[in-house]
């Protein structure tokens, strides 16, 4: 029988932390992620544990994933998982991984939600993981969710998300192309749909591993959303709101969009708390 070789926790901690720091500026956090999950441990169990020795087959497997993060691999996809607005989500390549300017959008929907408590009708197009549809269900439990997604593979993961988080009774999933077809209205129609353009893409990491379905939003990055400000109006209640995350630079454009295809209506421009322009919000 060969040598069982033995790793010290706290030495491997700090290799890998050298070796991510060239790429990344949570190497730490990354490295210590990483050996959570292949442990199966809180956070707080390494601070306690410095000495102790990881076996040969722990030392692989956690050397494999920094290798993998290494070559751009994003973190979530490695550990299956990913936070957003306090609920952990389980996320795969088939799912955009929610992003933390997501929240905002999220929060908005809250102050409109709490402002309309008879208002409890709320489409999210393009769910994705399920990120906001469930989010927002969590945190009102009285509120009817339609979530639409064009990719039956993420809507698997969503899912299995409104399961995980216990909302499945209050969201009901349909694959579908936007709108089109669904012969219902809402009081919310909340969106972050693809928005970049395609030639910027190709040149971006983030395509090398999430799905383009996802990121894709045509020649201008405003083919989908233009296709959904189309549709929308007949599709919201007197009174209702709809909430789209756009790209920085696109909130010009966009609001030439509104005005085009939806005169009269109020329109503004959410920015963020880094001040970029965020969210387009229409009033009917
Ligand atoms: C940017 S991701 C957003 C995912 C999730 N809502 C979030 O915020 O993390 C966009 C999602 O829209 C979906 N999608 C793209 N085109 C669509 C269409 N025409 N109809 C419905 N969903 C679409 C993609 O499959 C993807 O899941």
């Amino acid at each position: 029988m060969g040598m069982m070789k033995k790793t010290n926790l706290n030495e491997w901690l700090n290799e890998s932390t050298k070796l991510l720091a060239e790429q990344s500026e949570l190497a730490s956090l990354e490295a210590r992620v990483i050996l959570c999950h292949i442990l199966d441990k809180p956070r707080e169990w390494l601070v306690t544990h410095p000495d102790f020795e990881l076996d040969d087959h722990q030392t692989d497997k956690a050397n494999q994933m920094i290798a993998r993060i290494q070559t751009g691999e994003p973190l979530p996809y490695l550990i299956g998982k990913q936070a957003f607005y306090g609920l952990d989500f389980k996320v795969t390549p088939d799912v955009l991984i929610p992003r933390p300017e997501t929240e905002l959008l999220i929060e908005e929907c809250i102050t409109w939600l709490e402002e309309h408590p008879d208002r409890r009708k709320l489409a999210d197009i393009g769910t994705g993981s399920g990120a906001i549809a469930i989010t927002l269900a969590d945190r009102f439990e009285d509120l009817q969710v339609t979530a639409i997604d064009i990719s039956g593979k993420a809507l698997d993961v969503a899912r299995q998300n409104a399961q995980l988080l216990n909302v499945d009774s209050q969201i009901v999933f349909i694959k579908n192309d936007l709108l089109d077809n669904i012969f219902d209205s809402f009081d919310i129609l909340a969106a972050n749909l693809p928005y970049i353009p395609s030639e910027k893409l190709i040149t971006l990491q983030v395509a090398r591993y999430e799905p383009l379905l996802a990121l894709d939003g045509g020649q201008d990055g405003l083919v989908i959303i233009k296709r959904l400000l189309h549709q929308a109006r007949e599709h919201l209640k007197p009174g209702g709101m709809i909430l789209l995350e756009i790209e920085e630079g696109q909130s010009e454009s966009v609001q030439k969009l509104v005005d085009t295809l939806m005169p009269g209506v109020a329109k503004s421009i959410l920015i963020d708390l880094a001040n970029h322009p965020r969210f387009l919000k229409i009033m009917v």
